[in-house]
């Protein structure tokens, strides 16, 4: 059985097709990464999938049970959870405090706080962001933000993460360091993972598979070697970032 199955997803706003007929498939352990032009519909799939708006059409499966149409909590202790592409911390809060709250609100849910507050620590090891932890979200860098977004979802424990842009905005040094993290998440943690990516070599690298959706639709699928020759992803997207 796959992690995560949609058959037939679509997306409505008012006359707008954001998301049509995609079908997908995760296997659990995967990292695939999901890439298109910007509109392309990738943030309305992540938001159906988490439960942020129900699908017009379609069905979602996790673990076999239907899930579409279910609020992001109740996916969330399912053990599939999402990073959004602009970070939003609690930003007066410490980070520890931040990653507790996901301890706290996910599929194990921490009984109390001084547990919840173990877990976190666990976390903030894991990521890196232990020595940062009594800092404010507000004081850190865009790179450590990101950090943060990663380790509040990891808190709640998932199966299944999807990871909005995690490397949006990093320099060349913080994206390495973020691709082995990701890396790390799915050998050391065993978690699947499905990601958005724009920078188009760190998904390419990370990705054992991706999806290439173009005005909501899915275009093709296959490993990097793979989609980078299909001819309508090149003459729909891919061209000129190819030819690096
Ligand atoms: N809440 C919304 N209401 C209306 N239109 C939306 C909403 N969210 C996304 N869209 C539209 O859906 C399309 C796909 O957007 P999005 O999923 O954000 O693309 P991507 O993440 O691939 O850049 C775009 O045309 C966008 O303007
Ligand atoms: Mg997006």
């Amino acid at each position: 059985m796959a992690l995560l199955e949609c058959q037939e997803v679509t997306k409505n706003f008012g006359g707008l097709m954001a998301v049509t007929n995609v079908s997908l498939q995760l296997e659990k352990g995967e990292i695939v990464g999901l890439i298109g032009a910007n509109g392309a519909g990738k943030t309305t799939l992540f938001n159906l999938i988490s439960g942020f708006y129900p699908p017009t059409n379609g069905s979602i499966r996790f673990e076999g049970d239907e899930i579409a149409g279910l609020k992001t909590h109740d996916i969330c202790r399912k053990g599939l959870v999402r990073t959004f592409q602009l970070v939003r911390p609690f930003h007066n809060m410490t980070v520890w405090d931040n990653v507790m709250v996901g301890a706290l609100f996910g599929v194990q849910k921490c009984k109390n706080v001084s547990r919840a507050k173990e877990e976190a620590m666990k976390v903030l090891e894991f990521t890196g962001l232990h020595e940062k932890k009594e800092i404010p979200a507000k004081e850190l860098t865009i790179a450590d933000r990101k950090r943060l977004e990663v380790a509040r979802s990891l808190a709640t424990k998932p199966k299944l993460l999807l990871l909005d842009e995690v490397l949006a905005g990093l320099t060349s040094t913080e994206t390495t360091e973020a691709m082995k993290l990701v890396r790390r998440i799915r050998d050391e943690m065993g978690l699947t993972i499905f990601m958005v990516e724009h920078v188009m070599k760190a998904v390419m690298g990370l990705s054992d598979r991706l999806i290439v959706l173009h005005n909501g639709e899915k275009i093709a699928e296959g490993n990097a070697k793979e989609v980078s020759k299909n001819p309508t992803v090149i003459e729909a997207y891919l061209g000129e970032k190819l030819h690096m």
